[in-house]
């Protein structure tokens, strides 16, 4: 293959990467601590290379300018990924955040947009700050009992139960929050191993594997239920989103069969508990080992809120506490790549990159490029000041995407984790019980290793 570079072609190479073992590639490597080995193939190969997992080949990119090229430039080229789309398949189907056909995405996109309107998320708020106040209640009695609590699981609950309240407000019994959680809980482990593994048939005799598909399917069967139920009770005004997508039309006048509502159902329950939580807690993580941040963080919370709980028009003043979400948010990305393929033979950086082509994104060490976050390891809120970001690369920071398929959740995950911070800041101080932050493990979303457990001592708001 070759490319045009100011006028004369230029001879395209291949994409390097380490050659790996026949069948597994660098799999076992990869699966093992795929953040340091990313790193390690970063200092070895440069800001793009090629890894083999099983069956399947990756080209990850390593570098905000490429990530522009491909999301923003020139997107035309690059599609979802095919390979993404059967690795998450189990969990994800054909749903929103995965679909590679383009026409039928567009459709999906138009019935659940409205659902992530301005308007729709002030009616959230209400709804999210009562499921965080329980949350809060629930701290104060573990607080009474002298306990200690583990951060994530704790937030995943308020989480999900915020999403209950608001995205799926009927059908779902509270009591059965702490069982479904449970089941997406060992299902990750299911398909964290399969995505990783790049879909080896090796990984899924593991028994653990084996427990996180059964615990797929318990999900499944819940969901089918849910749609079931709701078909027999119709409502003539849809009241949250699976009445939207039970009411909606395809473009041939079809509804959305069972199990498109299942697909993306699921996708939702997924990408609210998955990401929301994981941030609010390394926030909650890096404030305690931050102590000087911290403060300032008390003081604008005490100082806006006047210890109330937050109202629509206090999110927006609470801009020191949105830059701490950010910073954990470029510290742990949720996840561990964006996934994209090429749809023509094009090239990166004088590299061939054929028609096919799986890409993905790694947030992880775009993020610690020191030509962009000075000092990257270093907890400072203050480098996403609107200053700071308007000097920097438009990629640089890529926790939600970029281009058309970014994140629609957005504003709801900043919402929900903006309240997390304040509500439960403005009552108590969280500390690390050993001392310490973990370190951070791949479980589908960036967590850490064993929990983040932390000690609760309560506080009175300065006012
Ligand atoms: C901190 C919170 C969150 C983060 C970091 C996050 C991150 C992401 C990322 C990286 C993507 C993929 C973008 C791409 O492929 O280019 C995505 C897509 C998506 N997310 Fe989120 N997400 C968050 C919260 C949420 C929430 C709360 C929901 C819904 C309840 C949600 C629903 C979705 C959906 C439906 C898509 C697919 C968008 C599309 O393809 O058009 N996300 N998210």
């Amino acid at each position: 293959m070759t490319d045009i570079t100011d006028g004369l072609p230029l001879q395209l190479t291949k994409v390097p990467g380490p050659r790996g073992l026949p069948l597994v590639g660098v799999a076992f490597d990869f699966i093992r601590d795929p953040l340091r080995y990313m790193e390690r193939m970063l200092r070895q190969y440069g800001r793009i290379y090629r890894v083999s997992l099983g069956q399947t080949s990756l080209v990850l990119l390593h570098d905000a300018d490429l990530v522009e090229k491909v999301l923003r430039l020139d997107f035309a080229s690059y599609g979802m990924s095919r390979q993404q789309e059967a690795l998450l398949g189990p969990l994800l189907g054909h749903s929103m955040p995965v679909v590679t056909d383009h026409a039928y995405w567009e459709q999906l996109h138009s019935m659940m947009l409205p659902m992530f309107s301005p308007k729709m998320l002030q009616g959230y708020l209400v709804q999210t700050v009562a499921a965080v106040q329980e949350e809060v209640d629930h701290l104060a009695e573990l607080q009474h009992d002298g306990k200690t609590v583990e951060m994530y699981d704790f937030v995943r609950a308020g989480v999900f139960g915020a999403l209950m309240r608001t995205l799926f407000v009927r059908g779902l019994e509270h009591s059965e929050i702490p069982q479904l959680l449970d089941w997406f809980s060992r299902t990750d482990t299911y398909i964290n191993a399969l995505v990783l593994s790049g879909g080896s048939s090796l990984v899924k005799l593991l028994p653990k594997v084996r427990d996180g598909a059964r615990c797929l399917k318990r999900i499944d069967e819940r969901v089918y239920r849910l749609i079931a139920e709701r078909k027999a009770h119709r409502v003539d005004e849809p009241e949250d989103m699976l009445d939207v997508l039970l009411a909606a039309v395809k473009k041939d006048g079809s509804p959305l069969s069972d199990v498109e509502l299942r697909d993306n159902v699921v996708a939702l329950l997924f990408g609210g508990q998955e990401t929301t939580p994981t941030i609010a807690t390394w926030a909650f993580g890096l404030l305690a080992a931050n102590p000087d941040k911290r403060r300032i963080m008390l003081d604008e919370i005490d100082r806006v809120l006047q210890g109330r709980v937050p109202t629509w028009a206090d999110l927006a003043k609470l801009e020191y506490t949105e830059m701490v979400l950010d910073e954990a948010l470029r510290l742990y990305p949720p996840f561990l790549f964006i996934g994209r393929e090429a749809l023509v033979d094009t090239s990166l950086e004088g590299y061939e990159i054929s028609k096919g082509t799986s890409l993905g994104f790694v947030a992880w060490t775009v993020h610690r490029d020191p030509r962009l976050w000075p000092d990257p390891e270093r907890f400072e809120p203050e480098r996403h000041s609107k200053e700071q970001k308007r000097s920097r690369a438009k990629c640089a920071f890529l926790s939600f995407g970029h281009g058309q398929r970014r994140c629609v959740g957005e504003r709801v995950g900043r919402m929900e984790g903006l309240l997390m911070l304040s509500m439960i800041s403005q009552r108590f101080l969280l500390d690390h019980a050993n001392g310490k932050l973990p370190e951070p493990r791949v479980q589908m979303a960036i967590k850490p290793a064993g929990g983040m457990h932390m000690r609760i001592t309560p506080r009175v708001p300065q006012q």
